[in-house]
């Protein structure tokens, strides 16, 4: 359980305690999404996606930057992956929803890191098999979102180091294992291959600039627990001669327990895409809420939403804006009971996997077609 006295650690391999996101934004040295800057990204993008209304994404390093290079005509490529330690949950696919929508807007190109290497180094127990086959499994829930085939590229690192390698050392060459060890905590009895991957995630980052041999702007939408790399990288990309990426930072899909981002480590409490319907309504119908001790109570007094976990998913994931507005109001006035607004959830849910994972398994036939390949450069 998180309280507020439980200490917050937020870095790429853990995320506890609770989290404050105006405080990460001071510690990271991020930038807030301010109102101004979210008008002029609905304004270039046609449209605000929800999850840019709702503050999912509530941070950023140089957006304005990317966009003033938009709209002078300079395209930009999309940047962002997954390690793939076993099955997706629909927490992950939050960002990646985002991406999706970024793409479509502004007709940018993908690459989406699979990062088998940095998940094998990690997990003491992993042979290399176990990343491999998450690998493949966790790129059908990216193509089951409806990437366009022609704009996405799925970089395996195992498969594509050949073009990764080069970036990466002239990446590592930059970066002291002091710097290193200050950004991620690396201790003695660190593994060495940790201490070098960070430059293999850095390496997407410049990728189409490698390859079409001029600079292109990059922006990273993903988790903020991903920022400690980016940090790195931007530090280095003005030594290479590449832009700084720019970043789009979102707060974390919580878990269905009480407190705490959905884990793949807390099974129970997070929907993996895989998992059977039935399965995923049943943990919904199992899940924390806001409620009040009796019914009495709650139609009096009304709920809690900003504990609940069920109005988090519609938040986060399913509800637009008028009917996520609707809920609110409904929950703090006593009018909705938590048992109803669980039914709701865990049919949409059961709709979403049922209709994802059709997807999921067209998505077999299309995935070599994903697949990066050096030669089409
Ligand atoms: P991984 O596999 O831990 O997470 C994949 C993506 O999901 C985000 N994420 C979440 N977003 C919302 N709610 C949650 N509960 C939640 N949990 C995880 C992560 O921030 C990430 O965006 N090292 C990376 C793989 C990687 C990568 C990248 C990620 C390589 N290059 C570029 C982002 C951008 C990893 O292990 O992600």
């Amino acid at each position: 359980m998180s309280t507020n006295n439980e200490q917050m650690v937020v870095t790429p391999w853990e995320v506890s305690g609770k989290i404050d996101y105006e405080k990460l934004i001071k510690e990271f040295g991020t930038q807030p999404l301010t109102p101004e800057l979210l008008e002029r990204l609905g304004r270039d993008a046609g449209e605000l996606h929800p999850q840019l209304e709702r503050r999912v994404f509530f941070s950023h390093r140089d957006v304005d930057w990317l966009l003033q290079k938009y709209e002078n005509g300079e395209k930009f490529v999309l940047y962002t992956g997954r390690g793939p330690s076993g099955p997706v949950h629909i927490g992950h696919l939050a960002p990646w929803l985002f991406t999706k929508y970024l793409q479509d807007k502004f007709d940018a190109k993908l690459y989406f890191q699979i990062t088998d290497d940095e998940r094998f180094l990690y997990h003491d127990d992993f042979s290399m098999k176990e990343p491999s086959k998450w690998a493949y499994e966790n790129a059908l829930d990216l193509i089951a979102l409806g990437f366009d085939p022609k704009k996405t590229r799925i970089i395996l690192d195992t498969k594509s180091i050949d073009v990764l390698y080069s970036i990466a050392l002239s990446v590592a060459k930059h970066v002291t294992f002091s710097t290193a060890k200050a950004v991620f905590g690396f201790q003695d009895s660190t593994n060495i291959g940790l201490l070098f991957y960070p430059a293999i995630q850095a390496a997407p980052a410049f990728l189409e600039s490698a390859l079409v041999g001029r600079n292109v702007p990059c922006l990273i939408p993903a988790a903020i627990d991903q920022d400690p790399y980016w940090r790195i990288t931007r530090d280095v990309a003005p030594k290479l001669g590449y832009y700084k990426p720019a970043q789009i930072h979102c707060r974390f899909v919580p878990g269905l327990g009480r407190g705490g981002k959905m884990s793949a480590s807390l099974p129970e409490t997070a929907i993996f895409t895989i998992d059977p319907p039935s399965v995923a309504k049943k943990k919904v119908m199992s899940a924390f809420t806001g409620g009040r001790p009796t019914i009495e109570e709650q139609k009096q007094l009304g709920a809690n939403p900003d504990v609940c976990s069920v109005y988090a998913y519609e938040y986060f994931l399913f509800m637009n804006t008028k009917e996520i507005e609707e809920l609110r109001y409904n929950c703090l006035s006593g009018k909705i009971m938590c048992g109803e607004c669980k039914n709701i959830l865990a049919e949409r849910v059961e709709k979403f996997l049922i209709q994802h994972q059709e997807r999921r398994e067209k998505a077999k036939d299309k995935y070599q077609e994903f697949l990066f390949n050096a030669k089409d450069y």
